[in-house]
């Protein structure tokens, strides 16, 4: 399965900060935004990325991510010129997904804790699988609504009078019907392809599988400056109890075994002296003494 970062955006709410970074570059806690999206998906087995951002953007997210080669993943880049929809990321990378399954994830959604999303990639077959979460303020947000056996009956795009207090995080699974789906949408009232919209035309063919994440897990949206802040200090919260990180794509290239363990070692050589250097180093002296190395 191949997967789709979606990081465009003009980021007008986070404005000043937005000026000269797009929102997906700012910090959340110790790391650039999008390193937790990119993370949860190659924690997930993904090895083939596809981002999109705005054309002023795009150059600063290859400086960062650079291939992908480093993790033992590729990232291709497309632009998208100005924000028609998250729906409009299915025709840019159409090339990219060449009909097969595809996850879009949107770069500013932040998750962690559970196995949820590999588990439900790895039983993917076809169709769409999308998420729910609890909220308290789910007019926000794409809802769904579910009849009384748990089958989703409904989703609306940031309704006045929610169905539901189940919100839909950006985070999700599409079989190759999805580009033809896209391309038959039509800009919303706010003038943008909806990605409710797919998700509707999926429930309407009954072929829409709707996954509520449990009472533990963790999703914030990074989309204001109070909720940048929120998921730094959740971040840091659990940083520093645990003492692990979260969103460090060279751990997750370790675990998944998209590197091996010199090559990981041999990425800490090129970072300056910093804690998140220490930090990678310490999970390689761990895995050596599990891997008995
Ligand atoms: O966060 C989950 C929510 O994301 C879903 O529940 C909603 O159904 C979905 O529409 C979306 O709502 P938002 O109002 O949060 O979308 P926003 O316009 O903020 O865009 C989300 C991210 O996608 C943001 O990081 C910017 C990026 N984006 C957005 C648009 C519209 C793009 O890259 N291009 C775009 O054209």
């Amino acid at each position: 399965m191949k997967a789709i970062l979606l990081a465009g955006g003009s980021g007008s709410r986070l404005y000043p900060l937005t000026q000269v970074a797009s929102k997906q570059l700012q910090a959340v806690f110790d790391k650039p935004m999008i390193y937790y999206p990119l993370t949860v998906l190659m924690a997930a087995g993904i090895r083939e990325f596809c981002l999109i951002a705005t054309p002023s953007d795009l150059p600063r997210f290859g400086q960062l991510l650079g291939d992908g080669s480093r993790w033992g993943i590729s990232i291709e880049y497309r632009e998208q010129p100005t924000p028609a929809g998250i729906g409009q990321a299915f025709l840019i990378a159409e090339d990219f997904i060449a009909g097969g399954h595809v996850v879009l994830m949107l770069g500013d959604n932040i998750f962690s804790g559970g196995d949820d999303f590999p588990r439900a990639m790895a039983a993917f077959r076809g169709g769409a699988t999308i998420f729910a979460y609890h909220v308290k303020d789910p007019q926000r947000y794409g809802v769904v609504e579910f009849d009384s056996e748990g089958r989703a009956i409904s989703i609306e795009e940031k309704p006045e009078h929610p169905k539901s207090a189940y919100a839909v995080p950006g985070i999700y699974i599409y079989d190759d019907q999805v580009v033809g789906i896209a391309r038959a949408l039509k800009p919303s009232p706010r003038g943008e392809l909806e990605i409710t919209d797919v998700n509707r035309e999926y429930l309407r063919r009954g072929q829409l599988h709707v996954h509520r994440l449990s009472r533990g897990f963790a999703w914030m949206d990074a989309g204001t400056t109070t909720a940048l802040h929120e998921a730094s200090a959740y971040i840091e919260a659990i940083e520093r109890r645990q003492g692990v990180k979260i969103g460090c794509p060279e751990e997750a290239a370790l675990v998944r075994n998209f590197l091996t363990l010199s090559q990981f070692e041999a990425l800490l050589q090129n970072m300056p002296n910093c804690e998140y250097r220490d930090y990678l180093a310490s999970v390689a002296a761990e895995t050596r003494r599990l891997r008995c190395e």
